[in-house]
């Protein structure tokens, strides 16, 4: 139980944080955006494909987008992150969608100090008038109600490491999902929705009450490239040596569609578009990162293009209308048809038997 509330108190203490940061830091003066919007990322339709272990092999054949990470709060080029460009991969199997990242870091890991380790989050849009620019642009009164931001709800999904085992699975849980919010107190992979960078929650939570029908739909695990052994467990951490080259790499999966009914997920449909960015925090030079200083892959939403079987790559070919199938269904009525004919003249000839009745038996 003490445990328990730790870990809530531990999460809400985390957003708080982030959120008092936020307000401390505010974004260039001149914040404007040079983005190419018309950036798509594609899910194709890949059932039986990827496995959420941390290991990105299965990944090898699916097409991504490279992205420089640029700062949220000044998006120049100059700032970008030095390590590298990360890699950005989807995929559905007609359920499920699934993503990877992969960032080039050294490896640092510090059990309970997510900020001493790489971070990664996720924002889609679920209103239509929600904005990439400050998390869904709410303008407006101080406080953000579900009323006052209507049509500005942006999804969001935060995996903080800190506590995460390499390799194992965090998100959505029994514990967490029966009191009806977003939170993940084992992994911190939450499930949150937000109106703009003051006013973020947990699934289920909100300024003008909580709805206990919510869930963290969402699963994660992470991996980095100088880890050697698997089946990893607590006391093993910090699982590598501090400052090996290599590459961090996330999985994460959620069903197409949620339960939510509160405008708290995005739902995504087959044959659709959706908007989606992603934001990579980093302990810059071991410096532990704060909440606003993330960088983003891009200053604007990218599109997420959910893609129905057969549409490009994954096109299976076509085969002739005359194929085994269609020649056995036919010769099949064909017979059945004969046989009808046979049957019914059967009938029709022993019509002629004269008629006994029963009582005369
Ligand atoms: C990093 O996280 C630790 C533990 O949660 C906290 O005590 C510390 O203040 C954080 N540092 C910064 C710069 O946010
Ligand atoms: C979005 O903004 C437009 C223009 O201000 C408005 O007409 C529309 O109702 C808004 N949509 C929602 C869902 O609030
Ligand atoms: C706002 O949220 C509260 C609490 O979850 C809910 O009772 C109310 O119906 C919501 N209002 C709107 C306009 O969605
Ligand atoms: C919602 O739940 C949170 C966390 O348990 C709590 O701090 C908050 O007071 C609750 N809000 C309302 C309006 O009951
Ligand atoms: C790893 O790099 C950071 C930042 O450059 C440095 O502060 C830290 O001492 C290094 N750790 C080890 C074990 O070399």
């Amino acid at each position: 139980m003490l445990g328990r509330n730790f870990a809530v108190v531990t999460i809400l203490i985390l957003i708080l944080a982030q959120t008092g940061s936020l307000s401390s830091h505010h974004e260039a003066a001149n914040w404007h955006c040079d983005s190419n919007t018309d950036s798509h990322l594609q899910a194709h339709f890949n059932p039986g494909r990827i496995t959420l272990d941390g290991q990105v092999d299965d990944w090898k054949d699916i097409d991504g987008s490279a992205f420089s990470l640029l700062p949220a709060l000044d998006p120049d080029e100059d700032k970008a992150y030095n390590g590298g460009k990360m890699t950005v991969k989807a995929s559905h199997d007609g359920k499920e969608v699934f993503f990877m990242l992969q960032v080039d870091s050294d490896y640092t890991y510090s059990e309970g100090f997510s900020n001493k380790t790489a971070s990664v989050a996720f924002m889609f849009q679920i209103g239509e008038n929600a904005s990439y620019h400050r998390m869904g642009g709410c303008e407006g009164p101080d406080t953000c109600t579900n009323k006052s931001c209507k049509g500005h709800e942006v999804d969001l999904m935060h995996f903080s490491i800190g506590k995460a085992i390499p390799g194992r699975l965090y998100g959505g849980n029994l514990v967490d999902n029966s009191e009806g919010n977003g939170g993940d107190r084992f992994g911190h992979l939450g499930d949150v929705y937000g109106w703009n960078p003051h006013c973020r929650y947990l699934d289920g939570y909100g300024p003008s009450g909580n709805d206990t029908s919510a869930q963290n739909d969402w699963k994660g695990t992470w991996w980095h490239s100088s880890l050697t052994d698997s089946g990893f467990v607590k006391d093993d951490s910090p699982y590598s040596s501090s400052n090996q080259s290599g590459a961090y790499y996330f999985e994460f999966s959620r069903s197409l569609r949620t339960m939510d009914h509160l405008q708290q997920d995005a739902q995504f449909t087959i044959g659709k578009t959706s908007k989606m960015s992603v934001a990579f925090w980093y302990p810059i030079d071991g410096k532990p990162w704060h909440g606003s200083g993330h960088f983003s892959i891009s200053c604007d939403w990218i599109q997420l293009d959910i893609l129905p079987d057969g549409s490009e790559l994954t096109k299976v070919p076509q085969r002739s209308p005359w194929d085994a199938a269609t020649a056995f269904s036919l010769l099949f009525s064909v017979v059945a048809f004969c046989i009808s004919i046979f049957v019914g003249h059967r009938v029709s000839r022993t019509k002629n038997v004269p008629f006994t009745p029963m009582n005369d038996l």
